[in-house]
Order: C-alpha cells, then sequence, then structure tokens
C-alpha cells in the first residue's frame, strides 16, 4: 500500500497502524529530510514525490490532493482502492479517466470524512481505545514533534502550513 503526506500527522500513524496490520508500505514524502525516522516506523520504501508511472498499489491512502491524487489514480492497481481524506496541497486535480477506468479495472475512489464514518459505524470509542492501548504498550509512536502553549497555536499552525512539522502539534491549555 501507498501513504502520501506519510511524514505529516496522519500519516506516521498510517504507516504504523498499516505496518502493523501486515502490509508492504511504501511512504511519500516531499524531500529526503522529511522521510527522516518514517521507515523506522515501518515503511518498507520511501519516496520523494509520486511518478505517474510504476508499479501498482492495491491500497493508497491519498491525502496531498492535486498532482498526488491524478498519480494516484494512475498508479493504483485493478481492484485497489484510493481513499481520498485530504487535499493539502489545495490544488486542483486532472486526470487520464480512460486510463484509470481502462488500466485499473474494478479500482475504487473512497471519500472519506472521519465524523461521517464515526456516526455511521459508531466505533470512535473503540477505535481510541485501541490506539490509548497501543500507545500505554509502546506499540504506536503518537510522534509528537512541537508542543506549545496554546497562546502560541498561530506559530504552530504555521509551521504546519510550512511543512516543519513532522507529525503531531500539541497545544497544552495554560
Ligand atoms: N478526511 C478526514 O476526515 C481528515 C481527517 C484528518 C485530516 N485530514 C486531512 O488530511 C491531511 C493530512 O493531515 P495531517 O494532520 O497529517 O497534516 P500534516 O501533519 O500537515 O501533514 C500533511 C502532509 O502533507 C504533505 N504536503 C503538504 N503540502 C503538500 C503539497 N502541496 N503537495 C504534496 N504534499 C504536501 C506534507 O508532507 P511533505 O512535507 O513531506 O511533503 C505533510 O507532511 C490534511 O489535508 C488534513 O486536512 C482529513
Amino acid at each position: 500500500m501507498l501513504v502520501t503526506g506519510a511524514s505529516g500527522g496522519v500519516g506516521r500513524f498510517a504507516v504504523q497502524l498499516a505496518s502493523r496490520a501486515g502490509a508492504h508500505v511504501t511512504g511519500v514524502v516531499g524531500s529526503p529530510e522529511r522521510g527522516e525516522g518514517v521507515r523506522e516506523l515501518g515503511a518498507e520504501e520511501i519516496v520523494v514525490g509520486l511518478d505517474d508511472e510504476g508499479e501498482g498499489f492495491d491500497l493508497i491512502l491519498e491525502s496531498a490532493g492535486g498532482a498526488s491524487l491524478a498519480a494516484a489514480l494512475a498508479r493504483i492497481a485493478s481492484g485497489g482502492t484510493i481513499v481520498s481524506f485530504g487535499n493539502s496541497s489545495r490544488e486542483a486535480t486532472t486526470f487520464d479517466v480512460s486510463g484509470f477506468y481502462g488500466r485499473a479495472t474494478g479500482a475504487r475512489l473512497y471519500a472519506f470524512l472521519i465524523f461521517d464514518e464515526l456516526a455511521r459505524e459508531g466505533s470512535g470509542a473503540a477505535d481510541l481505545t485501541l490506539l490509548a492501548e497501543l500507545v500505554a504498550e509502546d506499540a504506536l509512536d503518537p510522534q509528537i514533534s512541537l508542543e506549545a502553549g496554546w497562546r502560541e497555536s498561530t506559530e504552530a499552525i504555521e509551521a504546519l502550513l510550512q511543512r516543519r512539522v513532522a507529525g503531531k502539534a500539541v497545544l497544552h491549555v495554560d
């Protein structure tokens, strides 16, 4: 499977949980520096940017949007699923639709919104319990990369937008 935005807060959780579940994980990052530590979380391969050509993936977790989603549509395997849950690039996506349905027969693009999933599955408490237990067992590292006071939220948000946070940002209430 492939995880775009693998260096980010969601990506670092996704890499760990997928690897733990037995998937062969490839992580996509913006630069070699941004990829530091992602292999240690369980990614077998790290690539800088996603090309339109190359091996296919059975599952792609896609959060960069724009050209990254277009590349994901070109790289999904037949019968595979792209889970689209973000548009960090804030760019529109243009893609070759005949290449998608003609090549990746049976592949699907799934629109994921956490609040809708939780409402439908009713699994919020169980999911959070599992994650908290894994963290308590040192089986899941939340990758907290930035901690600051609530009054420094502007700086923290700027750091996230400038791709300087390698994982989660936590703000403490004074
Ligand atoms: N649908 C939902 O329910 C849901 C829930 C939570 C989050 N989200 C979305 O999921 C995405 C990830 O959240 P997050 O908390 O992990 O954010 P994050 O920590 O800021 O990570 C985003 C990652 O995306 C990459 N990125 C940023 N701009 C990019 C660009 N222009 N092109 C390609 N890659 C880019 C960055 O990686 P590099 O610097 O290595 O390129 C960064 O590590 C966000 O878009 C967020 O809005 C959706």
